[in-house]
């Protein structure tokens, strides 16, 4: 811990929580829809994974590591594509530190003020087009 003084049973609980509930329903949520994915079309991407992980351990035996793992390609894009898919996290906060500028994909362009507090999820499918969404809350912070 910062200053050399051992974490407190508080602190240690607030990690836990915190590393817990960051872990598990992200990788549940992405595992879920890549296998979704994978066995809704599985004479492509099913079949494809198969035959890698077939490869892998004919060629690393027993011992499948994490370097082993690293070359899960096929499985690897599949998890990616999920991710993009279905973002296990739908809304990432930010407080502006310094005003910005954005402009949009119709030209308009908005200044974003200092202490604004910023609402950001993306990758919603509609109609097979990745949408993003912005929202600014303006004054939210106290400003
Ligand atoms: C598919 C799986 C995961 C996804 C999509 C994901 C996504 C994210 C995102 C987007 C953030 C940044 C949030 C922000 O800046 O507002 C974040 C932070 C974090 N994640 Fe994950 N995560 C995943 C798995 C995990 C796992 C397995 C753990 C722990 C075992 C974990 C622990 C954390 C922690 C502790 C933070 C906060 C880091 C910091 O603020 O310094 N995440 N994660």
């Amino acid at each position: 811990m910062n200053g050399g003084r051992a974490s407190n049973a508080d602190e240690i609980t607030g990690l836990l929580i915190a590393v817990l509930f960051a872990g598990q329903h992200t990788s549940s949520i992405t595992t879920s829809w890549t296998g979704y994915h994978m066995i809704a079309d599985k004479d492509k991407s099913f079949r494809a994974a198969l035959e890698e992980q077939r490869a892998v351990v004919a060629k690393h035996g027993d011992a499948v590591d994490f370097d082993a793992l690293g070359e899960l390609d096929v499985l690897h894009r599949n998890i990616t594509e999920a991710l993009r898919m279905h973002p296990p996290l739908i809304l990432l906060l930010r407080l502006v530190k310094h005003p910005f500028t954005v402009t949009t994909s119709t030209g308009k362009t908005y200044t974003i003020p200092k202490a604004s507090a910023l609402g950001g999820g993306g990758g919603e499918e509609r109609g097979g087009a990745a949408r993003s969404v912005l929202g600014v809350s303006l004054g939210a912070t106290g400003r």
